[in-house]
């Protein structure tokens, strides 16, 4: 009898570990139904569609997304499609979107120009000490998973994304990063930054 006892309190605790860790992690299903609007431009998949300057979005950090969705919609990032589709969005839905597009596969990218992806992988692992450009690697990884969740996955992304971001954290257009991505792509040149989005555009 205590046996079972004790069995159903470790039972119901858990139970309500489980529903907390929903609670702070994201519902999956209800992310996906508000998703069904975001899937004609970032792909019923998360892996895009057909203009690449929209981002994929399959196996993105949850927290990284809900933070971009809220930096949308305060006007902390600017983007005029994005603030539109952002507007509408509670706290709750943007964290339970980002469950889910954490949750999908991500699909291997490529680079098309490998000589260019050559000098971008020096960047990327190295830096630039002339410069004084981080190597991207310390943050985002060495394959460009990111460190959850503070970095975010750059991998397999489209060069034209990646570089369109890159030039807009460097002009200073997008600057909710807190200091830290503007200051590196201040310093870059714009070959630099095109190399570096091939060579992420590959990495997996
Ligand atoms: C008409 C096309 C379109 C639709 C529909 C759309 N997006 Fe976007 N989304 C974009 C574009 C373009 C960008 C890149 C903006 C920029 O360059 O800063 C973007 C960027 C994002 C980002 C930032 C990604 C990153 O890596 O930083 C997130 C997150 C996002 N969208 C989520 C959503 C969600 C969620 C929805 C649906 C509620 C949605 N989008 C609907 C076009 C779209
Ligand atoms: C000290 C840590 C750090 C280093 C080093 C770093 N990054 Fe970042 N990066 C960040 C953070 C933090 C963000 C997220 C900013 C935000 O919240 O919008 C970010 C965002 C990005 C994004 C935007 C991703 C998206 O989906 O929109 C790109 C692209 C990027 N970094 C590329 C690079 C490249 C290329 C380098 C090397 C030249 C680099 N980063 C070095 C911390 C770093």
């Amino acid at each position: 009898m205590k046996n079972l006892f004790s069995v159903a309190t470790a039972m119901s605790l858990w139970l309500v570990m489980i529903a907390s860790a929903q609670a702070a992690g994201g519902n999956v299903a209800a992310g996906q139904a508000k998703a069904a609007v975001c899937a004609g431009c970032h792909g019923a998949d998360g892996n895009g569609g057909a203009d690449p300057l929209w981002p994929k979005l399959a196996g993105q950090d949850a927290e990284y997304i809900a933070k971009q969705l809220g930096d949308f919609k305060s006007g902390a990032r600017k983007d005029p499609i994005m603030a539109g589709m952002a507007a509408a969005l509670s706290k709750t839905d943007m964290k339970n979107i980002g469950a889910y597009y954490e949750s999908l596969k991500a699909k291997p990218g490529a680079a098309r120009d490998a000589q260019l992806a050559k000098l971008g992988e020096k960047t990327y692992r190295g830096g630039n000490a002339k410069m004084g450009v981080s190597a991207c690697m310390s943050c985002h990884g060495p394959t460009g998973h990111g460190i959850p969740p503070r970095f975010p996955k750059v991998s397999g992304q489209n060069a034209a994304y990646t570089n369109r971001q890159l030039l807009a954290f460097k002009t200073g257009s997008r600057t909710n990063d807190g200091d830290i991505m503007t200051r590196i792509a201040f310093r870059m040149s714009e070959q630099e930054i095109k190399a570096v989005s091939e060579y992420m555009a590959g990495l997996h």
